[in-house]
């Protein structure tokens, strides 16, 4: 019997993609081109599975055009970039990786907020510049972590990680905002308190951002939002682009109504707005917050290994959907 045939849609770790190989007739996108969404179509038109990552699109018009495709496995937690109703209604699986990237992204975003709230890259730019030429008393004086009010929206696996890294490592005050309240065995072990958005808002010292992508949760913080927090507080955005209104952060922060912030993700990424690359108090990284090579290894491997279980007829170890039948 002939394997199944799957496309890998951007490069992966190339032992990965042999391990694939045993399973399965592969196509790997080795150069790592950025295809057009017509490009994925015309790849998958033939396909039965593929690997996908946060820059490929899986929408109705892509399914119509790929009707072999029967499963699409992302190498990420979030899923924004699958249209899972028009996934669910053509009978396509849908699968992502969470779990193994929590507590690597949990790091980067206290990492993120520590470099945002004591100007870590502001000074650096500053040193790099040559313009050190004394100390001075004031000199890039920022705020506290320690002992300060860490607000956190959206309270999955990794937002209860960075909770559990500002309550039991710095001693701070954790509050959360979450579409639903945490059990309070949960909020006991993060020593998070449930409040509303706007309280959070007035009350956290520094605000981290940890909520999916949905329309729903398209510009959870804007100009309205901006302007509740502290002028001393700090944003921290490791979600995803779209949950911030960027062009009303750029103003925020060129104003100074907030302190700083710092970003992982970008709306329109890999494009960043114009007016964030040139205000001085925002920390910029590359959507990097699960870059780790141990992480990125299990990824691969938790989107493979959904690839190779939902052919072997086992069923998805991590799916997003259930579709009442497949296709
Ligand atoms: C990264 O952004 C992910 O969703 O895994």
């Amino acid at each position: 019997m002939s394997k199944p045939r799957i496309l890998v849609a951007r490069a992966i770790f190339p032992d990965i993609v042999d391990r694939l190989r045993e399973h399965f007739d592969v196509e790997a996108n080795t150069d790592d081109v950025i295809w057009t969404p017509q490009e994925l179509a015309a790849r998958l038109a033939d396909k039965d599975g593929v690997l996908t990552t946060g820059s490929q699109r899986i929408d109705a018009a892509l399914l119509a055009a790929a009707p072999r495709l029967k499963v699409c496995a992302n190498m990420a937690v979030g899923y924004n970039n699958f249209d899972v109703d028009a996934m669910t209604a053509a009978g396509v699986q849908g699968t992502n990786t969470p779990d193994v990237l929590t507590e690597t992204t949990a790091d980067f975003g206290f990492a993120l907020l520590m470099a945002t709230a004591r100007r870590m890259t502001e000074s650096e730019h500053y040193l790099r510049a040559g313009k050190w030429t004394k100390w001075s008393y004031d000199m890039f004086a920022g705020s506290d972590i320690h002992g300060s009010t860490l607000g956190i929206i959206g309270m999955g696996r990794i937002g209860q990680g960075i909770a559990k890294r500002g309550a039991h490592g710095f001693g701070m005050k954790v509050v959360y905002h979450n579409r639903s309240r945490l059990s309070a065995e949960l909020e006991a072990e993060c020593k998070a308190t449930y409040v509303g958005k706007d309280e959070l808002l007035r009350i956290a010292d520094h605000v981290v951002l940890v909520v999916p992508y949905t329309p729903a949760s398209h510009h959870t913080i804007g100009a309205a939002e901006l302007a509740l927090m502290k002028p001393t507080a700090t944003l921290v955005n490791i979600a995803r682009g779209g949950i911030v209104d960027d062009a009303a952060l750029a103003v925020a922060l060129r104003e100074r109504r907030i302190a700083a912030a710092g970003l992982d993700v970008f709306e329109g990424e890999p494009s960043v707005h114009p007016d964030l690359l040139t205000v001085p108090n925002v920390v910029l990284t590359p959507h990097i917050a699960s870059a780790t090579v141990p992480t990125r290894r299990a990824m691969a491997n938790l989107a493979a290994d959904n690839l190779i279980a939902f052919f072997d007829g086992r069923g998805p170890l991590t799916p997003v959907n259930q579709p009442a039948t497949l296709r």
